[in-house]
């Protein structure tokens, strides 16, 4: 069994290894649209026959929402797992898109070749990276050096839903030596990196009605409340002038940096100007007394992710609207409970309510921020094995994104998971025009088949 040989499989296969995941972005698998259900489930298929082309066993499990893809192949220890997520965001606003997002295709670039479609970089880009990985072990090798578990989400984007249930049903099946994720980036363009801690996610939706009708804002305005008045200013109030989120009991379970991590993060070389300054801005916005890495990676935030209220359309009208809404969420570190967060801040709401105006609620999203274990072996063994494929050693990194199963694979399977991928922070992730750099493609796939060599 030779790495050498399967790298250079790697280099030889690449261009069919693209075309193949081109195919997969053509899915438009948008889990949080219903009107999409079919594209999910195409999704989940065409994972399948993938892992099954590999001599896998595989199969798509239903859930009450998208199914999961499941597979097993190879034998003898470890017993890895590789998660990654096949649904992808929505695509809005599609005028900001210069091509069809589902219909991708490899573009150069100044800076290089890049995939560019939905889903590129997150997720199908970097699940991919693995299968290609394994493709090429078994190509070169016949088999694979152990036995490896897939298991593909068709939710991540939504909030996960069924994947608590169905860990909890499937536990013995999807319980193995570690668990290795593939949904994160690099750290700057070509370090490797290991995160070691992700943020939870809250999410809430609100609508605010006061009067049971659209009036007329000559005739009414004044007397008639408008709800969009009241959400502006609730909304204005979660935020106090240091930036401080001001639902009561927020902060409980919000640890200070432990100083040792502090330090790490103090050696990597992170240019706090040119962060924003890439997406031309200048002032940190969040708590004044953090700085931009910190509140990334290790402080809870509130975000407005959308407003709608009233007349939006081109021109003009003078209409009082009856109902005002909002997309709130919330990021946790620590120990924060989502559910706790999810009450102190319903009854915040509530309690500024005036007269005559009703909330209604719709909760998505609620899971903690998660932990990795770094004493276990594998991070070593993973750390070394990315150092020989990158230009730069690889980090111990915070991660300001959430992925809810990150947290699951221990508190439900006591399994540990390493979260380890390619992404670059322009790859515009959840936003239009959206690419996964061919080099990231690239060199995940080897950094994989590296790793698969470490840890077996
Ligand atoms: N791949 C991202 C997580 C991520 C974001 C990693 C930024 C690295 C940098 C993941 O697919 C994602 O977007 N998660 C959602 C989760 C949510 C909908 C529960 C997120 O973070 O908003
Ligand atoms: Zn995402």
């Amino acid at each position: 069994m030779s790495l050498d040989a399967t790298l250079a499989r790697i280099d030889a296969d690449l261009g069919a290894a693209t075309d193949r995941l081109i195919d997969l972005l053509r899915i438009p698998s948008i889990s949080t649209d219903p009107a999409f259900k079919a594209d999910c489930d195409r999704a989940a298929d065409w994972l399948v026959a993938d892992l099954q082309s590999l001599g896998a066993t595989a199969e798509k499990r239903p859930t009450p929402g998208h199914p999961m893809v499941v597979g097993h192949i190879g034998e003898g220890s470890p017993h890895l797992l590789f998660y990654g997520h096949y649904d992808v965001q929505p695509v809005d606003p599609l005028d900001l898109w210069d091509r069809d997002p589902f219909d991708p295709q490899l573009e150069d670039t100044p800076a290089g070749k890049v995939i560019r479609g939905r889903g590129s970089s997150d997720d199908k880009g970097q699940l991919m990276t693995f299968v290609e990985a394994c493709r090429a072990w078994i190509a070169e090798n016949g088999q694979l050096p152990c036995k490896i578990t897939f298991f593909f989400e068709g939710e991540e984007e939504s909030g996960s839903p069924s994947l608590i249930p169905f860990m909890k049903d499937n536990a013995d099946e999807l319980k193995t030596d570690i668990a290795l994720i593939c949904d994160t980036g690099l750290f700057g363009d070509s370090t490797p990196a290991i995160v070691t801690m992700l943020r939870g996610l809250l999410g809430e939706e609100l609508t605010i009605t006061a009067a049971s009708k659209d009036l007329h804002s000559g005739m009414y305005g004044g007397p008639a409340m408008n709800p969009i008045r009241v959400l502006s200013r609730i909304i204005a109030g979660l935020h106090d002038d240091q930036g401080r989120i001001t639902v009561p009991g927020f902060y409980d379970g919000v640890p200070e940096l432990p100083d040792e991590i502090r330090a790490q993060w103090q050696n990597l070389a992170f240019d706090h100007a040119s962060f924003l300054g890439d997406v031309d801005l200048s002032d940190p916005a969040g708590e004044q007394d953090r700085t931009p890495l910190e509140m990334i990676w290790s402080r809870p935030t509130c975000e407005v992710n959308g407003i709608k209220g009233g007349y939006t359309g081109d021109g003009f009208k003078t209409v009082l609207p009856s109902k005002a809404s909002a997309k709130i969420s919330f990021r946790l570190v620590g120990q924060q409970d989502p559910h706790a967060i999810r009450e102190n801040f319903r009854a915040y709401v509530e309690s500024q309510l005036p007269a005559d105006c009703e909330v209604d609620w719709h909760g998505h999203g609620a899971s903690p921020a998660s932990q990795m274990q770094i004493d276990h072996p594998a991070f070593e063994a993973a750390r070394l094995a990315l150092s020989d494929e990158w230009p730069n050693p690889a980090a111990y990194v915070g991660c300001g994104g959430s992925i809810p199963i990150a947290g699951y694979f221990k508190s439900i399977l006591d399994t540990d998971a390493m979260l380890i991928g390619f992404g670059k922070d322009d790859d515009q992730i959840h936003s239009p025009n959206e690419k996964y750099d061919l080099s990231s493609f690239h060199k995940g796939i080897r950094s994989w088949a590296r790793i698969l060599d470490a840890l077996s």
